[in-house]
């Protein structure tokens, strides 16, 4: 099947302020931008089909344009209906030539629908945020999966289903799970998350924090950088989790740990950062003060139980942009932001791009990496390879101005040797 549309985006007229705002992220990009210029010259991606299926913002479109310079025949679609950004969508098809399907607040059909047209572009590399291309690929589209060479993960909640369809064995390729990356999810999950959610509750609400009972549901990369930033605002803040480990260290970084049916009367603001379902409840929804605000950070909107909300509720109404309340029977109201939608691409514009310099700088090698060793990778999940992490934190601190010492020999010696003695 064949693409029949080149680009299905919002309205092109948008593409002048798109390019402005992709050149603005440029400047915070100086690891890629080396990428790209290095792939200029190397085409070491060239001719490859690729479809990437990812937030379409001014970061991403950084990373378009890097693996175009490489050579690279490139498809964008959203992986996710609400974090598209217009006027980025119109400027990669207008000026850059990079076809996207993808428009903010697209329907659930319309969504899939741009997936479907993504994966009529034929790839022979997939890079995704939250695995809904391979997903496509081994569901509706088996007769394509020899076609491909590898694929790319970006976050955790996807890099977890593909290790369960390894597991089953039902994986018909390589994927290089970029998450793993410490230059990836040590600062995107935890210090890009932490800023741009509180950025998305602020926008969409314009709440003070101080003084303020916030709950933070999991205390993984992301839900550290939430709780972080949360009392940095004066926030008290409260952790839920189910891993005791974990649990452990947000109780010796100094936050109050409970479960949650005991933080659900007490909070005011709760933000879900666990990749995991229903996470917030019936039972915690039902006994929430008036006022509550109720968000999700994690990838997909399950962890708030809406349905259940719903359903509890006597009237909603839109309070605000990306704020929806929910009137109880007993006159409470809960607000619930951005559809439960990750809310820091849904009501902010995700990670700075600071941040994402290092995520995508890791796609972009990533994806050379997979062309480069295509015969020797099997159908497994891999990590991307040390060397490629840790050249790009030298890069990062470089690039930020920073230097650090360097072992003397006789420092290595001694940090090898085990019969040097005190
Ligand atoms: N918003 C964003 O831009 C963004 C960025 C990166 C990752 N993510 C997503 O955020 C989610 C979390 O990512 P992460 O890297 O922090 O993962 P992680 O695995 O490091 O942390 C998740 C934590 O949630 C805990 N958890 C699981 N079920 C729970 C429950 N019922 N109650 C309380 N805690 C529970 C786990 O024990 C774990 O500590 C994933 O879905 C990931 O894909 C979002």
């Amino acid at each position: 099947m064949a693409t029949t549309k080149r680009h299905d985006v919002k309205d092109l007229s948008l593409a002048p302020e798109g390019v402005r705002r992709i050149m603005w992220a440029d400047r915070q990009m100086p690891v890629l931008t080396a990428i790209r210029e290095r792939f200029e010259h190397e085409q070491p991606l060239e001719g490859r089909r690729i479809s990437a299926c990812l937030h379409v913002t001014t970061e991403t479109a950084n990373l378009m344009r890097t693996l175009k310079a490489g050579g690279a025949d490139v498809v964008l679609c959203a992986s996710n209906p609400l974090s598209t950004q217009d006027d980025v969508a119109a400027a990669l098809v207008n000026d850059f030539d990079i076809p996207v399907f993808a428009i903010k607040g697209e329907d659930n059909d319309t969504y899939y629908s741009h997936i479907e047209a993504a994966v009529d572009h034929r790839p022979q590399l997939t890079m995704d945020d939250g695995a809904d291309v391979i997903s496509v690929l081994h569901s509706a589209r088996r007769e394509q999966l020899g076609d491909i060479i590898a694929g790319m993960e970006e976050t955790t909640t996807g890099v977890i289903r593909l290790k369960a369809m390894e597991a089953d064995g039902a994986l018909a390729f390589p994927v290089i799970a970029v998450n793993e990356a410490r230059t990836k999810h040590l600062f995107d999950n935890r210090y890009g998350t932490g800023q741009s959610t509180l950025d998305g509750i602020i926008r969409a609400t314009n709440v003070l924090l101080a003084g303020k009972r916030f709950v933070v549901a999991g205390y993984g990369w992301v839900g550290r950088g939430v709780a972080l930033r949360a009392r940095g605002l004066g926030a008290h803040v409260i952790v839920t989790e189910v891993d005791p480990m974990r649990a452990l260290e947000a109780l010796m970084d100094g936050y109050e740990v409970m479960p949650m049916a005991e933080a659900a009367p007490i909070g005011d603001i709760f933000c879900t950062a666990t990749g995991d379902k229903h996470v917030l409840a019936r039972e915690h929804l039902a006994v929430m003060k008036d006022g509550s605000i109720v968000c999700n950070t994690g990838h997909f909107n399950v962890e708030i139980d809406i349905p259940a909300l719903q359903e509890l509720s006597v009237e909603t109404r839109e309070a605000r942009n990306f704020v929806e309340e929910f009137k109880m029977p007993d006159g409470r109201r809960i607000f619930l932001l951005a559809d439960g939608r990750l809310v820091n691409i849904s009501a902010a514009e995700g990670h700075p791009a600071i941040v994402m310099d290092m995520s995508f700088a890791n796609q972009a090698l990533a994806t050379e990496y997979a062309v480069q060793n295509a015969s020797s990778l099997e159908a497994k999940v891999y990590p991307v390879p040390t060397e490629i992490d840790e050249e790009i934190a030298r890069l990062k601190l470089e690039t930020m101005g920073v230097a650090i010492d360097a072992l003397s020999e006789e420092q290595a010696r001694y940090l090898a040797s085990w019969d040097e003695g005190t």
